[in-house]
């Protein structure tokens, strides 16, 4: 009976350390990263100006020390994007510009990677 009691804790113990690490893992994988997302929607809608390979007038004013053609541009950048591109919809200043589909998923995107 004791036996029975010690392994049926010890079962219920695995499981909880089975669920715990399923939770944990979750929160640790992103399903949108930049490599499956994040460049691409910079490409396509951002780098057109903010790029670290252009000089001044290739830039459209875009300011110098703002680019996205790299992952540490885009996630030194995080809270402004978030602000430009998804509150106040300032960027980008011109067409083509992001669906709201594809800016719920850059919200997404970098509150889970960065
Ligand atoms: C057609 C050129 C162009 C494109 C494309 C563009 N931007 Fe910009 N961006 C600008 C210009 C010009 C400014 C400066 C605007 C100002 O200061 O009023 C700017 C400023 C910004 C700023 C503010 C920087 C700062 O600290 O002052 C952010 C953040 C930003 N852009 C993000 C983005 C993102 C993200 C995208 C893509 C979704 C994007 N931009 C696409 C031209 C562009």
């Amino acid at each position: 009976m004791r036996r029975a009691i010690f392994f049926g804790a010890m079962a219920a113990l695995w499981v909880a350390a089975a669920a715990w690490q399923m939770v944990f893992a979750a929160d640790k994988t992103c399903d949108l990263t930049y490599d499956n997302f994040g460049r691409a929607f910079m490409q396509k809608y951002c780098v057109a100006c903010h790029d670290s390979a252009k000089a001044a007038a290739d830039r459209n004013g875009a300011p110098d020390k703002v680019n996205f053609d790299t992952a540490a541009g885009v996630k030194k950048a995080k809270s402004d994007i978030v602000k430009w591109v998804i509150r106040e919809s300032q960027m980008p200043p011109e067409p083509p510009r992001p669906t709201d589909d594809e800016k719920t998923k850059l919200k997404a995107w970098l509150t889970c990677e960065y």
